[in-house]
């Protein structure tokens, strides 16, 4: 579509989402909406895309710039101080459509399920009919507060008009406005212009002007209009709340899970399953039931994601194996690792190939060497494991002294036993061993075994001892406690009048 430019509008505030957030920047699938709209224009070939900025300017500029998948869109910004109406963005690009000879495409940026078919459909249909003005339409069982597409009798398309300024009988109609248009671009720039001088004469009557007037005023030229009605009225919905956020977030739900599926990712559970926009999937992996992927999370080929895990902005190699309910959040996994069950990767954990962190183990900073195993009830945090190394059990890295971080090392083939304490800093040297049940102060030397703990002492026939003992001592006990209670009861009673 090298003769076609596009305005994109992103002004408005959105007051019904109720948000601090701009609309346009809410998340769909983890990608602000109007991102969506942007990746579909940059496959089309726009000669440039304008985008009306107002209510957050800034922000809205800055996620683009940060989230722009295309380096191929020709991106112009232009301002709309105050939010008056649809027409009124569209007339802030004059200065783009003054020399500009040919097709305007003009989306809202809260229409963000539109294919690239259904605007390919529609560019084709508006050159073919050599139309002025071009709108796609979508026909709804509940038409809700779209615009109406107004036909007459022969079903000559007349104007759009308002779902508040509508009729009882205009509320009637099925037809709505996508807020979708293709504008021949003289008659665009020509027409806003009068929009604009009607609604400056009717000062104080209209808060707002509408673009949808563009198409009562080719009527009354005499210049062809059209509406094209789409194929499927999901992709025209218009997010305007919460709850069209949801249904939108549902659709594109749907269209992710069923990419992966289609190149070869198993998904036992799409219902449950929720995949962001950004996530890529290595093929023959399975993603089990109540599992998040989200962010810019890479998962290699082969690989398990198993019952009600969470993963964020992380990558995971293949053949992997990640057991229920684990969380890994900006973390690395390498190609057949095992995590968890209920295992957490924080910022930082990087685990080698063939490595395992497993129950209840929280890693933090971390790197876990090749082939080495952090198996159960773990913490380690601000720690370098080597290769082949294993943390027993409930084993600690006590990095944090209140106000510092300090490291501890572990070297290749090092053995720490069970439930140890390793107070960083500290270094434990290639193939030493430390002692179950240690708490590790000082470096341990390659080769050597240390430990912390008391020496065992053993007490033979104890227990039974102890046991008489005891016996004993609750005799007597009890036999204080009957003399007691008879020398009570030898007592005169209280006389109950005094
Ligand atoms: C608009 C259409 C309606 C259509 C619906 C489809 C008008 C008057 N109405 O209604 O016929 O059925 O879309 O979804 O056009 N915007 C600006 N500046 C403004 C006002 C709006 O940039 O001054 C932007 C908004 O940020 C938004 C888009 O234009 O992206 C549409 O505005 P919105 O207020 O959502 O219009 P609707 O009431 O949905
Ligand atoms: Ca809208």
């Amino acid at each position: 579509m090298k003769n076609t430019m596009a305005i994109l509008l992103a002004a408005g505030k959105g007051e019904r989402m109720k948000s601090e957030l701009a609309k346009v920047l809410h998340p769909i699938a983890g990608r602000p909406m109007i991102m969506y709209t942007l990746d579909t224009l940059a496959a089309l070939g726009l000669a440039k895309v304008v985008i009306v900025v107002g209510h957050q300017k800034e922000k809205v500029q800055q996620a683009i710039t940060e989230r722009l998948r295309s380096g191929k869109l020709q991106l112009e910004y232009v301002e709309q101080d105050k939010q008056l109406g649809t027409g009124h963005a569209v007339l802030q690009c004059q200065r783009y459509l003054k020399s500009w000879k040919g097709n305007v495409l003009v989306l809202s940026g809260d229409v963000p399920l539109i294919s690239r078919d259904a605007l390919r459909t529609l560019q084709r249909s508006h050159a073919k009919a050599e139309a002025a003005a071009s709108v796609l339409s979508m026909q709804l069982d509940r038409p809700g507060v779209y615009g109406r597409i107004v036909r007459d009798d022969e079903g000559a398309f007349q104007q759009i008009i308002e779902y508040r300024d509508a009729k009882p009988k205009q509320r009637e109609i099925d037809e709505v406005n996508t807020g979708i248009y293709m504008f021949q671009g003289r008659y665009l720039f020509n027409g806003i212009k009068k929009l604009e001088s009607n609604f400056k004469k009717g000062k104080g009557k209209a808060k707002e002007f509408y673009l949808t007037d563009m198409i009562a005023l080719a009527v009354e030229r005499g210049l062809p209009a059209q509406a094209l009605c789409l194929d499927d009225a999901a992709e025209g919905l218009g997010v305007n709340s919460r709850s069209d956020l949801a249904s939108a977030q549902r659709v594109m739900r749907n269209q992710i899970n069923n990419g992966h599926m289609e190149r070869g990712v198993s998904i036992r559970d799409p219902f449950t399953t929720f995949i962001d926009a950004d996530v890529r999937i290595g093929q023959d992996s399975v993603i089990e039931p109540v599992v998040h992927l989200r962010g810019n999370t890479r998962i290699g080929k082969g690989t398990k994601v198993m019952l009600g895990s969470y993963i964020e902005n992380s990558t995971v190699g293949n053949d992997a194996r990640i057991r229920p309910h684990s969380v890994i959040e900006e973390a690395s996994v390498g190609h057949g690792c095992s995590v968890g069950p209920n295992a957490h990767l924080r910022p930082g954990a990087d685990m080698a190939a063939g490595s395992s962190v497993g129950n209840y183990v929280e890693i933090k900073k971390s790197k876990i060497g090749a082939g080495s195993k952090v198996n159960h009830m773990s913490y380690i945090g601000d720690a370098n494991i080597g290769q082949n190394v294993n943390i027993g059990a409930g084993t600690i890295t006590c990095n944090y002294d209140g106000l510092g971080k300090y490291q501890t090392l572990v070297e290749d083939e090092a053995f720490i036993g069970s439930d140890c304490q390793l107070v960083a800093p500290i270094k434990i040297h290639r193939g030493a061993y430390v002692g179950s049940g240690s708490t590790i102060t000082h470096d341990v030397p390659a080769g050597a075994l240390s430990m912390t703990r008391a020496r065992q002492e053993t007490k033979e026939g104890w227990v039974d001892r102890w046991r008489k003992l005891r016996i004993v001592r609750q005799q007597k006990i009890e036999q204080g406690e009957q003399a007691k209670q008879e020398e009570d009861e030898k007592k005169p009673a209280p006389d109950k009048k005094s």
